[in-house]
């Protein structure tokens, strides 16, 4: 017999699996922190993203992973990582595209029509905001408005709990394939071609929109939230179908307390109030008014 077969199997890391029972104390830990459901049937996709972090730690199997994360110091260190690799994070500019139309044609003319200032300032928050797609096309639409009325002012937040794609929105640089969507007027005058021969082509949001917007790490579970309390719209969209019921309501009610009388919520196409119990109205698909 040839010396070779003798020989235990090398182990190839792409045969290994995360187990169930590692799956469902990963799934706990993840539910607790960020409200963030995984049922069974999230398993693979788990697996397959938390793989890129088996590699970069160096890592042989998934219980090695597991026996790292649960020590009190291994948490301290992974969960970032660990919260980046199971969030998903699909956006794009200009998504669900009736939503920015109803902000140029109602929402910002009746905000407005209630304040009293010269050239209030109107405070909108990207309340899930992944890599700032949802921020950045609220920024263009607005800056499109004002050059046309020219009576107000305004600033954007954007939130998430994802410290990957803030960083991404922080840069505010994207592969040129997300743009399709901007129209080529906004594209001519919002984003930067990037000249570097030989890379991916990329474009970059100009600074004068970069100015309106700022980023910030949130996390949508924490019982509070360090805002202001006059904001007049919220975009939440696309995340709350990651929550339980229970949370779903509790995230709701915290953002509605956010927002000034008369304010906006807007949720995302798929997603409902159901149960959440605030005083609001509806005024268009998925677009709430507090009343
Ligand atoms: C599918 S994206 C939606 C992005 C954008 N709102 C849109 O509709 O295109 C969902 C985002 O919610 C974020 N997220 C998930 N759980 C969160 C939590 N507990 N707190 C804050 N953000 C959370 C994810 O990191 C992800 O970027």
């Amino acid at each position: 017999m040839h010396r070779s077969a003798l020989k235990a199997p090398a182990v190839d890391r792409h045969e290994d699996h995360l187990g169930g029972i590692d799956f469902q104390r990963i799934a706990r830990l993840v539910e607790g922190e960020a409200g963030i459901k995984l049922p069974p049937a999230k398993r693979l996709m788990v697996e397959g993203r938390l793989r890129k972090r088996l590699r970069a730690l160096g890592l042989d199997d998934f219980s090695a992973y597991c026996a790292l994360l649960f020590t009190q110091d291994g948490l301290a260190r992974e969960l970032t990582h660990l919260i980046d690799a199971v969030t998903t994070n699909k956006t794009d500019f200009f998504r669900e595209p009736e939503h920015f139309e109803f902000l140029v044609d109602t929402m910002v003319p009746t905000l407005l029509a209630q304040r009293r200032e010269r050239q209030p300032l109107l405070k909108l928050w990207s309340a899930a905001s992944s890599n700032g797609a949802e921020a950045f096309t609220l920024a263009m639409v607005l800056v499109d408005l004002m050059a046309k009325r020219n009576d107000f002012r305004f600033a954007i937040l954007g939130t998430d709990i994802s410290t990957a794609v803030l960083a991404q929105a922080q840069r505010a640089v994207y592969p040129a394939e997300m743009i399709t969507p901007v129209p080529p007027d906004l594209q001519a005058r919002f984003l930067m071609q990037s000249r570097r021969p030989g890379t991916r082509r990329e474009v970059r949001i100009v600074p004068e929109l970069r100015r309106l917007v700022s980023f910030s790490h949130l996390n949508l579970m924490d019982e509070s939230y360090p805002y202001d309390r006059d904001v007049d719209i919220v975009f939440l969209r696309n995340v709350l179908i990651y929550f339980e019921k229970r949370d779903q309501a509790a995230v709701v009610r915290r953002l509605v307390g956010h927002l000034r009388p008369g304010g906006y919520l807007v949720l995302g196409h798929s997603e409902s109030m159901i149960g959440t119990n605030v005083a609001v109205r509806q005024v268009a698909p998925a677009v709430f008014q507090k009343l």
